[in-house]
Formats: structure tokens, C-alpha cells, sequence
């Protein structure tokens, strides 16, 4: 009996060893990998042309349901690059498949700290946080190089991707925010795809947002309930999802929540990577 409680508790101390260095590498890797990028940040001309007399009626509009719309929010010469950066990293998505939950395809922050310099660019961008710390009014940082999910694309190239009814569970000590730019949404003749995002509002009225290329959509994902509606044959969705927070930090029970959420989206790699 004593042998087996002594074996547990090496193979367990072994455990929790190569677990810590790991986790040690891991981090440096991220500090270094963030180290080449945050100095570029400020010199990439990233163009927004949001229109700010609609901040105030935004922020109005957030209060009363936790959600805003808006159009048009970066140029056309921004979204092109956008749009291609997406399309050039399509080799590199990973595809997941939960029954029942959700089906499609993802690329990591670290993939979009590493090939999509645009897109990191537009989750970093001073100009960016401030609309939406107008909209949420509250300041916001961005959540940590360590979740996958902090920033990501979403991509739906296959009928039948979607994303069913869930929360966007904070793992954070502050409010969380989770702020959409569509991409792409195309149908197979031009038009829109059939995948909608829908939520529940006030009341329990499951509503609609319509979210032509270019719309950008700020909610507090642990408080409304929402999904993504399977997509049509032919057709393509592509959304460039960032997360913020008012206090990013986090403690190892939440971050260990986080991982097993983000299984769903990076497989189980998203244990310990
Ligand atoms: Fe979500």
C-alpha cells in the first residue's frame, strides 16, 4: 500500500515538474514571439472610417442590450488586406467538430501573431480599443498572449458550419467583451450566406444581426446568449473575433476552464500548448 502511494505521488511530482517548464518555455516563447511584433504595431497604417457622432448612440444602444452594430468600419483599401491576409492563411486553420455544438474552422493567435500582421494590427490598435471603451464605457485591455482565443478568425467554408446556442464564458477578474469584424459572407451568386448570428434579447426574443462584410459587432458574450446559423453550400463566412477585458488576469482553476472550453476550437492541444 505505502509503495503504490509513493509511486502516485512521484509520478504526480514528475507530473507537476515537466508541466512547469513546459508552461515556463511556453510563456518565453509568446514574450519573444510578442517582442517582434509590438514594435511594428504603430507604423502599420490600419484605416477606420466609423463614423464617431454614432459612438454616443452606441453606447445608449449597449446599455439597453448589451450589444452594437456597426457598419462600414474600416476602408476598403483595410478590408482588402484583411480579407486577403484571411484567405492566404486557409492552410493554416484548424477544423473542429463537436456534435450537436459546432462545426468549422479556426486560426489561433499565435498563427495570427505569426502570419497575419493586419489582423493583429486591428486588435492592438489604440484607435480600435478606444470605440469600443466608448461603446462599453469602461477601459478594456486586451486579454493574454496565451489564449488562443483572445484573437482569432473564424472561418465557415463548409455547409453546415456553425456555432450553436452558448455564452462567451469570461475566464478573466474583469468584464469581458468579445468584438466581431466580418470579413467575408458570401453566398454562392454574391449576396449574403445564409449563416446569421443570432442572439436572445430583452425578453427572450431570439433576434438577428445582419452582418454584411465590414460590420463590426461589440456584446458581452457571458451575458447574452447567442449563436452562428449553419452556412449554405458554396458559401463562406470569415470573422475576425477579438476579446477584451477590464481585468485581464486570471487564476489557474479559470485559466484550466479556459483550456478545456478551448478544446473545442484547437482540439486538445489547447491543454497545454
Ligand atoms: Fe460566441
Amino acid at each position: 500500500m505505502i509503495w503504490w502511494v509513493s509511486l502516485t505521488l512521484s509520478v504526480a511530482s514528475m507530473a507537476a515538474i515537466c508541466w512547469r517548464r513546459h508552461r515556463r518555455r511556453r510563456d518565453r516563447e509568446y514574450e519573444i514571439l510578442a517582442a517582434s511584433w509590438i514594435p511594428s504595431l504603430e507604423t502599420r497604417p490600419i484605416g477606420l472610417t466609423f463614423d464617431p457622432d454614432l459612438v454616443s448612440a452606441g453606447r445608449t444602444e449597449f446599455e439597453s442590450r448589451r450589444l452594437v452594430r456597426v457598419e462600414n468600419f474600416v476602408t476598403a483599401e483595410t478590408l482588402a488586406i484583411l480579407q486577403k491576409e484571411a484567405t492566404d492563411n486557409f492552410p493554416r486553420l484548424e477544423r473542429s467538430y463537436v456534435p450537436v455544438q459546432k462545426k468549422g474552422e479556426t486560426l489561433s493567435y499565435e498563427s495570427i501573431q505569426r502570419h497575419a500582421p493586419f489582423c493583429l494590427g486591428i486588435y492592438h490598435s489604440r484607435e480600435v480599443r478606444d470605440f469600443v471603451e466608448r461603446i462599453v464605457g469602461e477601459p478594456i485591455l486586451p486579454t493574454p498572449l496565451q489564449d488562443q482565443s483572445s484573437l482569432s478568425l473564424l472561418c465557415y467554408r463548409s455547409a453546415g458550419d456553425h456555432i450553436n446556442w452558448h455564452f462567451d464564458h469570461n475566464f478573466y477578474g474583469g468584464r469581458h467583451f468579445t468584438v466581431l469584424l466580418c470579413l467575408w459572407n458570401r453566398g454562392p451568386e454574391g449576396g449574403r450566406s445564409k449563416c446569421r448570428f443570432e442572439y436572445v434579447g430583452v425578453g427572450g426574443k431570439v433576434e438577428t444581426v445582419e452582418m454584411p462584410e465590414n460590420s463590426l459587432v461589440v456584446f458581452e458574450g457571458a451575458r447574452i446568449r447567442h449563436r452562428a446559423t449553419p452556412l449554405g453550400p458554396n458559401e463562406l463566412r470569415v470573422i475576425l473575433s477579438m476579446t477584451y477585458s477590464t481585468d485581464p488576469r486570471t487564476k489557474w482553476p479559470r485559466e484550466a476552464l479556459r483550456r478545456i472550453k478551448d478544446t473545442a476550437f484547437f482540439g486538445v492541444r489547447a491543454l497545454w500548448d
